[in-house]
């Protein structure tokens, strides 16, 4: 018979044989790797937010996930996400059904919990779409000289960061988060792996002894040039404001003499405004004379797990002011109890479950609808797809006003 458990400290070293032969390419070979990996995976099992679960027939472990309780500044609310991650099958036991049966598990255990989306990095994208995940937003990787950043900032005082300034550091990214839509919150764990990554560079702005910026970055090698030329990778900027962002910008700008260029991954799809020169260094010209600023991928995906929950979740929501009483036919082949007909109620923005009659109906796939919801994507542009089934096309402005995007969400959570 066929369970799945969180595993035991015990049981780490199965967790891990079926982790390395299914992600061969974390290169842990020699004993000493695997020992490192035990070491360190026996610390991140304790974390009070993190769950390692195993898949088991009789006493034979068959696969393993990671299942992660973020909170999650969703719209104007913090709510309870689960993450997943780690997703690996005994290679003996692939096209069993493993994996669906773990992410259903994943997708219970977290409707258990009272949340009511979920969200995973996908090793395949069309593989979690089947399974009802939606697409967030792009990540944009840009790559420009130093000397293309605003120069306003270049006499700005900044500093290293250590973990002296751990409490600091946290309450801007904290403040970053309340301004924005889709950050997770930093785990204790998490603030401990950024300080103790010793090829990562903290850098801080303070002003009146306040931290009001930070921005994380490491050198790497310039590809194909000698030694002494390097770019830098910058790993994640977090400000209060256009100072503080200009101050840590200044500090970049500065580093022209080193750096060949810097390489930025970010979901702001609009960076390339702090740029003299947005071209991205490739030379590549688009569909005539478009000039590449960037490449993208996708990456994070959300998955709604609970449509009912879901309105009270957003209750300080306000959905474009409208007035409005909606039917919500979606479907969710995967997880079929989150499947069905919703009627949501709504007076000047705000949205309830309620019952009745409906002014308009409105059906969709439950990954659309996921996109949709957390602002990934614009109700016109699904409709123009012809991924909404719309009961009258009179309705669509109105429909539009109640699902508009407003902030897109960033996620600046590796897991
Ligand atoms: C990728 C991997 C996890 C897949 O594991 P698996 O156990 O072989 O996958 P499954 O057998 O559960 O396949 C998924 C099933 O879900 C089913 N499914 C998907 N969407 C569905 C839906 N909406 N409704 C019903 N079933 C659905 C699929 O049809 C498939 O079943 P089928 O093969 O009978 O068609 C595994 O190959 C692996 O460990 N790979 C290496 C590591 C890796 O890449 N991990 C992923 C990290 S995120």
């Amino acid at each position: 018979m066929r369970t799945i458990r969180e595993i035991h400290e015990d049981e780490l070293d199965e967790l891990i044989r079926i982790t390395v032969e299914a992600f061969p390419g974390m290169k842990v070979e020699s004993r000493a790797d695997r020992d490192r990996m035990r070491e360190r995976l026996a610390k991140v099992m304790n974390e009070p937010i993190v769950h390692f679960f195993g898949v088991f027939e009789g006493a034979a472990m068959i696969g393993v996930m990671r299942c992660y309780d973020f909170t999650m500044k969703l719209r104007e609310t913090r709510a309870l996400v689960g993450g997943l991650g780690g997703v690996a099958v005994d290679l003996r036991h692939k096209k069993e059904h493993v994996a669906a049966d773990m992410v259903r598990f994943y997708l219970d255990y977290y409707r258990q919990k009272g949340a009511a989306l979920t969200a995973l990095y996908p090793f395949r994208p069309d593989f979690y779409h089947r399974m009802g995940f939606g697409y967030g937003v792009k990540m944009n990787r840009y790559s420009f000289r130093p000397d293309a950043l605003p120069a306003a900032g270049v006499g700005a005082v900044v500093d290293y960061l250590t973990a002296d300034d751990r409490d600091d550091l946290a309450a801007c990214y904290d403040r970053f988060l309340a301004r924005t839509n889709g950050l997770i919150e930093l785990s204790p764990h998490m603030l401990d792996a950024l300080f103790d990554d010793t090829s990562a560079r903290i850098v801080g702005y303070r002003q009146n002894g306040a931290l009001r910026g930070y921005l994380v970055f490491r050198f790497e090698a310039a590809p194909g040039e000698n030694w002494l030329t390097n770019n830098i990778q910058l790993r994640t900027l977090i400000y209060d404001d256009a100072a503080a962002l200009l101050a840590l910008l200044g500090f970049l700008r500065k580093q022209a003499d080193q750096a060949g260029r810097i390489i930025y991954e970010t979901q702001d799809e609009t960076f390339h405004y702090l740029l003299d020169d947005p071209r991205d260094g490739s030379g590549n010209l688009l569909a005539g004379l478009w000039h590449q600023a960037n490449t993208q991928g996708l990456g994070i995906m959300y998955r709604v797990i609970d449509a009912a929950r879901l309105w009270a979740v957003l209750g300080d929501h306000d959905f474009g002011g409208v007035t409005l009483r909606m039917r919500l036919d979606l479907t969710d082949t995967f997880f079929p109890e989150n499947a069905g007909s919703y009627l949501i109620n709504v007076s000047e923005g705000r949205a309830t479950l309620g019952s009745g009659t409906a002014d308009v109906e409105l059906g969709m796939d439950i990954a659309d609808f996921s996109s949709l919801v957390v602002g990934a994507v614009d109700f016109e542009r699904l409709q123009a797809y012809g991924r909404v089934n719309l009961s009258d096309a009179g309705m669509a402005n109105v429909v539009n006003r109640f699902f508009a995007a407003g902030r897109r969400p960033w996620c600046l959570t590796h897991f």
